[in-house]
């Protein structure tokens, strides 16, 4: 019995750091643009969610069935113990309602307004995580669950990226595209890291995808396989430093690619199919009026977030995007609804 007891207790402490941590994350609340039919069905209070934590100590299956503990059919217990709201069975997350029932395809909202967080149960009643793409909508859930935001495959979507940095002017950027609901891909050269990593941290925690840029904007077609790697790896090591993940994608600096950088790159090479000019003009309004002359669905576009002009031209630019319909969306996500990558490929958008 005293074993049986420390496993509840652990099973209860475990959950209850579950729950804490969904509390706690959460800034970047997504606007879900989840389609009626699978909107969410179920409300509950934000207290709710903590159940008893009343899962038997021996429960080996992860079936519906309702399970009595050891001492319940000892003592031959008459009230079956209920359990409701989240429960981690067997390392699968499930939800049960607050008759006991476990919540299969359905959404489940906890708490309001900005400190809404959405779930979502599938046809067995697993909470899931990570990317999911159906017909119409990519869903991007967080590691514990809450959904971060959606994007509508149907609708348009472009990816701007700023190369060269991070720098001083990156966070003007940010701020323009967290005003919008938008995210855009930074390549950053790798050796500006440690100088920037506030600013590049910034970018990241703001939904922004960071991208390999080489350590000092070498041509990597210059480059023995041994440099080449190193160049790549250094750059991925300092970003995985400062925003605990490790860039997938690689844009080459100039976008000079040879068979060399394909076989070594070991990510895909994002190159673009716009390019605004910024580095030439170093021109505010010029940047601004090649984005609208030349945007269309599914663009990969490049700037520079180490030019101040270019930088000033985030907010305009970003905010006539959006009124235009377009969805600013990550390198990686546009990816994601649009197709696949291969390692050692060259991208230049996605339609
Ligand atoms: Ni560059």
């Amino acid at each position: 019995m005293k074993r049986k007891h420390g496993m509840r207790t652990a099973i209860l402490l475990i959950l209850m750091s579950l729950i804490l941590s969904a509390a706690e994350a959460g800034t970047a609340a997504g606007k879900s643009t989840a389609d009626p039919q699978t909107d969410p069905e179920m409300t509950v209070e934000a207290e709710t969610p903590a159940g008893n934590g009343s899962i038997a100590a021996d429960e080996k299956t992860n079936a519906g069935a309702e399970s009595e503990t050891a001492a319940q059919k000892a003592t031959g217990a008459a009230k079956k113990e209920i359990r409701t709201g989240f429960q981690v069975i067997n390392g699968k997350t499930y939800y049960y309602s607050k008759k006991g029932k476990r919540v299969k395809s359905k959404w489940i909202t906890v708490g309001k307004g900005k400190k809404k967080k959405q779930y979502y149960f599938n046809k067995k009643g697993v909470m899931l995580t990570g990317k999911v793409k159906t017909k119409k909508v990519m869903y991007y859930f967080r590691e514990d669950g809450v959904l971060d935001h959606t994007i509508d495959r149907t609708k348009k979507m472009i990816a701007l990226t700023y190369d060269d940095g991070p720098s001083l002017y990156t966070p003007i950027i940010v701020k323009a595209l967290k005003k919008a609901g938008g995210r855009a891909t930074f390549f950053v050269v790798g050796e500006r890291v440690s100088t920037y990593k506030k600013q590049l941290k910034q970018a990241f925690d703001a939904g922004c995808e960071i991208g390999n840029h080489s350590w000092d904007h070498s041509y990597l077609t210059s480059l023995s396989s041994a440099s080449l790697l190193r160049q790549i790896e250094r750059t991925n090591e300092a970003v995985e430093k400062v925003t605990g993940k490790t860039p997938v994608i690689l844009r080459p600096p100039y976008g000079s690619v040879n068979s060399t950088v394909r076989s070594y790159a070991g990510m895909p090479l994002i190159l673009w199919n716009e390019d605004t000019l910024d580095w030439k003009t170093r021109n505010t309004y010029s940047t601004i009026s090649e984005v609208k002359r030349c945007a269309s669905d599914g663009d990969i576009i490049l700037m520079h977030d180490i030019h101040k002009p270019t930088a000033n031209a985030a907010a305009e630019i970003i905010q006539w995007l959006t009124s235009e319909g377009y969805q600013l969306v990550t390198v990686s996500e546009l990816a994601d609804c649009r197709g696949k990558m291969k390692d050692g490929e060259k991208y230049y958008q996605f339609r």
